[in-house]
């Protein structure tokens, strides 16, 4: 397996492997195992690589198996539920520095195909992701929805990322968590 940033060319295969597991279209039997909300588009995927080289992929042959996504604050203001996050970082605290869009960015989704998890892409392409955007930002933010324990487990238990508090956003609860990106997880 391959672990790369993305190119333009990669998109398509992206968004398959995405849309296997987003919430409207997938299969009814996978849904315990967690699934991305977000229903991005092409346009979008463009603009996370173009201006921010934040598409993660792992590749076996020509077959993407695994996203991770990672930006700026900036580019993941246009959805409201970041917004409300961006407005709440001055309250939080982290490696002795309050929160900011200069210091924290968003990490997140993640997208594994069911075939390889817990293989150990997780810890690779998290870290592969970390290291990446460690050289723009010392600290990552992400969250999880509580229902969706297998995440939980992935980034709390295994690679370590922090519960820096809990939150609800349209009557959805969240743990938001934190990572120092100087860390290696692996
Ligand atoms: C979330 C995801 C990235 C985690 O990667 P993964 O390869 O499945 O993670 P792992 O299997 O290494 O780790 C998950 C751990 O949770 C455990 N687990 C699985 N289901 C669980 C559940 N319902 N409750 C508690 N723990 C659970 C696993 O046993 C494993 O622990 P172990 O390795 O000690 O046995 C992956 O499952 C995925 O892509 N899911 C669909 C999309 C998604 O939910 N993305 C995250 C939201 S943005």
């Amino acid at each position: 397996m391959t672990f790369k940033v993305a190119e333009l060319s990669d998109i398509d295969k992206v968004l398959e492997l995405h849309y296997k597991y987003q919430v409207d279209s997938i299969a009814e039997e996978d849904k315990k195992d967690g699934f991305v909300t977000t229903p991005f588009t092409k346009e979008q995927l463009t603009e996370l690589i173009t201006k921010e080289q934040g598409l993660f992929i792992a590749l076996e042959g020509e077959k993407v198996l695994a996203y991770v996504m990672a930006a700026s604050w900036r580019f993941w203001s246009i959805w409201p539920m970041f917004e409300h996050m961006i407005k709440d970082l001055k309250n939080l605290t982290y490696l002795n520095q309050t929160l900011n869009v200069e210091n924290s960015y968003q990490y997140g989704p993640i997208c594994i195909d069911k075939s390889v998890r817990g293989s150990g892409v997780l810890e690779k392409i998290f870290d592969f992701s970390r290291e990446r955007m460690s050289k723009r930002f010392p600290i990552l933010v992400t969250f999880v929805n509580k229902i969706n324990p297998r995440s939980y487990e992935a980034h709390k238990r295994k690679l370590g990322l922090e519960v820096i508090q809990e939150f609800e956003y349209n009557n959805n609860h969240y743990y938001e968590l934190v990572y120092d990106t100087s860390k290696r997880s692996l």
